[in-house]
């Protein structure tokens, strides 16, 4: 393999026949989570994602319904990386606290490959989404974002609003992970102990983009 400054990355807008490969990349990146972020997510939540990854017609209708805009980075012909972006009053979570995000971008589906992480793949996706994304007007950003990417965003100015987390039924509340959770996000642990309930999907935003 290539050193990576030798490597061309390319980004361009996804397609129908990026499914397999974009999905793919999301099981194998969701199958590494468990490890990545100290137990946070379950079992039964981890396998579902990579079940799902497998089903490329899933993949699609999932961008096709949520009208989703991907694009997919891309090096030697294979597609190696995904970011994309929704209207961010699109709320498809069903997460009345969010209210009306008018003006905002939603952010999603920020996967790397894992054997090409480290490589700038990421940032080069974040820059060409932002681009587009102020291009259509929008004036802010969301994104829910899982535990071990929290230090990805925060580098992009992202900031971590603790009220807007999500949370599963499936996961039991642990103190441990939720001292684990605090000490990541840069959260006080304050916040953490005083909720019954631990998050699995971190809200953060980004203002004036
Ligand atoms: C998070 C993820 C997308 C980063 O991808 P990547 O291609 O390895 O990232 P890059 O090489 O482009 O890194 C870009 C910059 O972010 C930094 N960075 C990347 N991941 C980071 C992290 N987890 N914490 C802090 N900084 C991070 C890099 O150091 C680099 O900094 P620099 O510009 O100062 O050199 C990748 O690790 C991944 O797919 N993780 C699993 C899935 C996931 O968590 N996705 C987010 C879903 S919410």
């Amino acid at each position: 393999m290539l050193s990576g400054d030798l490597v061309k990355i390319k980004i361009r807008a996804y397609t129908k026949k990026d499914a397999e490969a974009v999905g793919r990349i999301f099981s194998r990146a969701s199958a590494k989570l468990k490890k990545a972020n100290g137990g946070l997510y379950a079992d039964s939540k981890i396998e579902s994602w990579v079940r799902w990854g497998h089903k490329p017609e899933e993949v699609h209708k999932e961008f096709e319904d949520m009208n989703t805009k991907l694009f997919v980075a891309v090096i030697n012909g294979k597609v190696v990386g995904s970011f994309g972006y929704q209207d961010g009053a699109v709320n498809f979570r069903n997460d009345s606290k969010l209210g009306d995000r008018g003006g905002f971008a939603r952010l999603r589906f920020l996967y790397t490959d894992p054997d090409f992480k480290g490589r700038g793949i990421a940032g080069r996706l974040f820059d060409k989404v932002m681009d587009e994304v102020r291009k259509e007007g929008y004036k802010h950003a969301y994104v829910y974002v899982v535990l071990s990417a929290h230090g990805f965003y925060q580098k992009k100015g992202f900031i971590h609003v603790p009220a807007l987390d999500s949370y599963s039924e499936t996961q039991p509340y642990d103190p441990e992970i939720n001292r684990r959770i605090s000490i990541v996000s840069g959260c006080t642990h304050k916040n953490y102990t005083k909720i019954e309930k631990t998050p699995v999907d971190f809200f953060f935003e980004k203002l004036d983009i």
